[in-house]
């Protein structure tokens, strides 16, 4: 709901408002942003009484003696006029850096659509405040797009010049938001490959904080989703303002806590390689960017932005639809495979439950290693000697759906397409252009490169009646042209429309994002895309890391959770398959490990897995996620639930000898009701007991002896006991105890042996 009362702005969502105002000098400022009041003597909050401040100047006499820029909680600013902070607008014409806007008029009503970018969908409404520069005839419109249910602002700028001269744009930000500080600390997300959603948490001092990432895509070095901690905020309680920006490319953070206590919150493209320029008439619009606001703590925010997401961003087709359990070929075979052992899998996938197959990486030209054929998506005959047509028909007549890996934004030297359109390559002039993971990247700028990529794209889709794909990209940018000072932004814009035909020719093809791992896992990407790959990184306790970290802010539907080899790839670290399910379950299930190589123990253990996800996938998917315990406190703990039912994953720290009483407190369950509480189950391999075998057994064995390796390879140790009844009051007070943990003195059937990185996931669900 948007109100206006004169000069002053009344933003409300169910649970929060924004309070803006037009002051005696025409600046729109942030006088409230919190928890929802009503639009009520608004008076009371205005920035009382104005005055000069230290050595700043006043900004015009004429109007006020008092008012200096410096000391405002502006909601756009620009240098040069007394405000010193970090500028959301830099702009340069032949005469003037000075660009002074101030309010000209306001309109209320339906949300537009935003030219070249994707819009989230279904907004309650919008404000718009025009803003002018009288003497260089230039506008800047704040937009503020209100998500009313889910508690979500989302905020633009467009900028426009009505001058004959031009002018330049060097750095236009989507967000300027100024609070108090509430005792504030910084929660941000560095990246690297495998290594997503690093999680760093920093005071606010007297001064400027800045992230963001060059590479050219969005989750590379930082991801663009932050969020201020007010003092006092935990998981479920206190203040906190969350960020974000629907947005996949290079993208700049500015967090400024000035020396009177303000705090400047900026967020837009990176002016890094920017600059455009505007000739009269020509405007510039920046990509959305989202906040909200919760004094229910960190699942607050979260909770705010899954709804939000999943009922306005991702595409309508699968909002709240729930995805099928994939299985990917990769880290069973790389690009190694023939069609026999394709098949192989599909009928092992087949006979496991599993209802998408995927194809990944090495079906086209003569792709054998990353060294070529990228361009080229036209079958590699000496592997899929029946064309993917013909895969596809295998797969659909093995009752999954069919999915293909792609990387269209990359093209290999050593490919056709190279050989005969050199000039579709991203090189600027004079330099012989970079290569990374042996591959260049197409130039989205020009539209005959996203016209040939459409075409290629659709006809493979198309005939081969391929229902799902995967969509990569693996490498940063480098030797972007110079000709165009908005090359950077402009690639991304062509993604989009190469993206927006690709929807609109097949509106019900599912698209799993990637860009080895998590390198664009954003709100611009997941307008097109239902889900995300989280990372390359498949080990089960950095993964547990990584998804409760991008859990904060992108709901579990769009988290694509693999289960790998027990030895993992990436670190070599040993973890059950059982635990692997355990941290992968809250989210998006596939597998990509050598289904067709299964101990019996394992198969029997897979299988289990997918039943029991099949049960309560849609709570898994879209239930309501709550993190419970962050891993310092000795283990990961994470929910998700529906008001009656939940699934609860437990992932172990390090093991110690001396962990005491642990307790189960699930969240968001109903307090009148009884509930049944359950372990799942799963077979522990033997062998973790090493020689402490023979404590039990009547012959000796040998540690890593034939007989041993036998029977571990068929049968394991079950699941502690843990399972029965309990009062939801008990429960939600925190009365149902764990079994204790394996403490090298003794054991029972009650023993938790979990191990370090061990899960476990328990099911809660009500007795009748
Ligand atoms: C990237 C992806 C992987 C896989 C490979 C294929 O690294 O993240 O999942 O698809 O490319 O080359």
């Amino acid at each position: 709901m948007i109100n206006r009362d004169g000069n002053t702005f009344f933003l409300s969502t169910k649970k929060s408002t924004l309070i803006l105002r037009i002051n005696e000098v025409g600046k729109p400022i942030c006088e409230y942003y919190g928890h929802r009041v009503p639009s009520t003597t608004p008076e009371a909050a205005f920035t009382k009484p104005e005055m000069m401040m230290g050595r700043s100047v006043a900004y015009d006499k004429t109007k006020s003696e008092q008012i200096c820029l410096n000391d405002l909680a502006l909601e756009i600013s620009t240098p040069l006029k007394g405000d010193t902070h970090a500028p959301s607008l830099i702009l340069r014409s032949e005469d003037s850096v000075v660009f002074d806007f101030t309010f000209a008029e306001a309109q209320i009503g339906e949300a537009k659509l935003m030219e070249g970018y994707p819009t989230p969908r279904g907004a309650s409404e919008e404000l718009v405040l025009a803003l002018e520069d009288k003497a260089l005839l230039a506008k800047a419109e704040l937009h503020y797009v209100v998500y009313e249910e889910e508690d979500v602002i989302g905020r633009y700028v467009v900028i426009e010049n009505g001058n004959d001269k031009s002018f330049d744009i060097e750095k236009a930000m989507s967000m300027q938001l100024v609070l108090e500080d509430k005792g504030f600390e910084l929660v941000s997300h560095y990246s690297n490959w495998t290594g997503e959603f690093s999680v760093e948490q920093q005071p606010l001092f007297h001064n400027r904080i800045e992230f963001g990432s060059n590479t050219g895509s969005s989750g590379d070095d930082h991801n663009p989703f932050f969020y201020l901690k007010a003092k006092g905020c935990s998981l479920h309680h206190g203040e906190v303002y969350g960020f974000n920006l629907i947005y996949s490319g290079n993208h700049l953070e500015q967090i400024e806590k000035d020396n009177y206590g303000k705090v400047r919150i900026l967020q837009g493209i990176s002016p890094l390689n920017f600059r455009k320029t505007l000739a009269k008439g020509e405007k510039f619009i920046t990509p959305m960017a989202v906040m909200t606001y919760s004094e229910e703590g960190l699942n607050g925010m979260a909770h705010q932005f899954h709804d939000f997401v999943n009922g306005h961003v991702i595409p309508e087709e699968f909002s709240y639809v729930t995805r099928p359990i994939c299985y990917n070929n990769w880290e069973a075979t790389y690009a190694k495979f023939n069609e026999g052992k394709i098949h192989a899998l599909i009928k092992k996938a087949e006979k496991m439950g599993i209802e998408l197959f995927v194809l990944d990486d090495g079906w086209f030209g003569h792709r054998d290693d990353d060294k070529s054929s990228l361009g080229d998506y036209n079958v590699y005959k000496k592997k899929l000697p029946h064309e993917i047509s013909g895969l596809s028909a295998y797969v659909h007549k093995h009752n999954m759906k069919f999915g293909l890996w792609f990387e269209p934004e990359a093209i290999s030297v050593d490919s056709d397409l190279f050989r005969a359109h050199p000039e579709y390559v991203m090189r600027d002039k004079l330099h012989n252009p970079s290569e990374g993971r042996n591959q260049l990247l197409l130039d989205l700028t020009n539209p005959e490169v996203r016209e040939y990529l459409f075409k290629q794209l659709k006809s493979t889709i198309g005939p081969a009646q391929i229902d799902y794909i995967k969509w990569d990209y693996n490498r940063i940018f480098s030797d972007v042209p110079a000709d165009n000072g908005t090359y950077m932004h402009d690639y991304i814009l062509g993604l989009y429309d190469l993206l927006n035909k690709v929807r609109a020719e097949f509106p019900n093809l599912m698209m799993e994002n990637c860009a080895s791992g998590g390198g664009r896992n954003d709100l611009g990407m997941f307008s097109y895309f239902c889900q995300g790959w989280v990372s390359d990184d498949t080990d089960s306790y950095e993964r547990g890391k990584i998804q409760t970290a991008m859990a904060m802010g992108y709901p579990q539907s769009v988290l694509s959770n693999h289960v790998s080899a027990k030895t993992n790839h990436q670190l070599l670290r040993k973890t059950s398959l059982g635990t692997k399910f355990d941290v992968a379950s809250i989210g998006v299930l596939g597998y990509e490990l050598d289904i067709t190589k299964l101990d019996p123990i394992d198969e029997r253990e897979i299988k289990n897995q997918i039943t029991y996800y099949k049960e309560n996938r849609y709570l898994f998917q879209f239930g309501r996620f709550d993190l419970l315990q962050e891993l310092e406190e000795g283990a990961l703990i994470y929910q998700v639930s529906d008001g009656k039912n939940a699934e609860v994953v437990y992932m172990n720290n390090l093991q110690t000898t001396h962990s005491g009483i642990e307790t189960l407190v699930p969240v968001n369950l109903d307090s009148s009701l009884t509930y049944n509480y359950k372990v799942r189950h799963e077979e522990i391999d033997f062998k973790r007991f090493g020689s402490l075998i023979n404590q039990v057994t009547p012959i000796h064995l040998k540690e890593e002896g034939k007989l041993v390796n036998f029977i571990s390879r068929r049968w394991g140790y079950g699941t502690e006991k843990f399972e029965g009844e309990i009062s939801g009051d008990m429960l939600l007070g925190g009365a149902l105890k764990l079994p204790r943990q394996w403490a090298g003195t003794g054991m029972n059937e009650y023993t938790r042996i979990i191990l370090d990185f061990g899960a476990r996931i328990y099911r809660i669900s009500p007795t009748k």
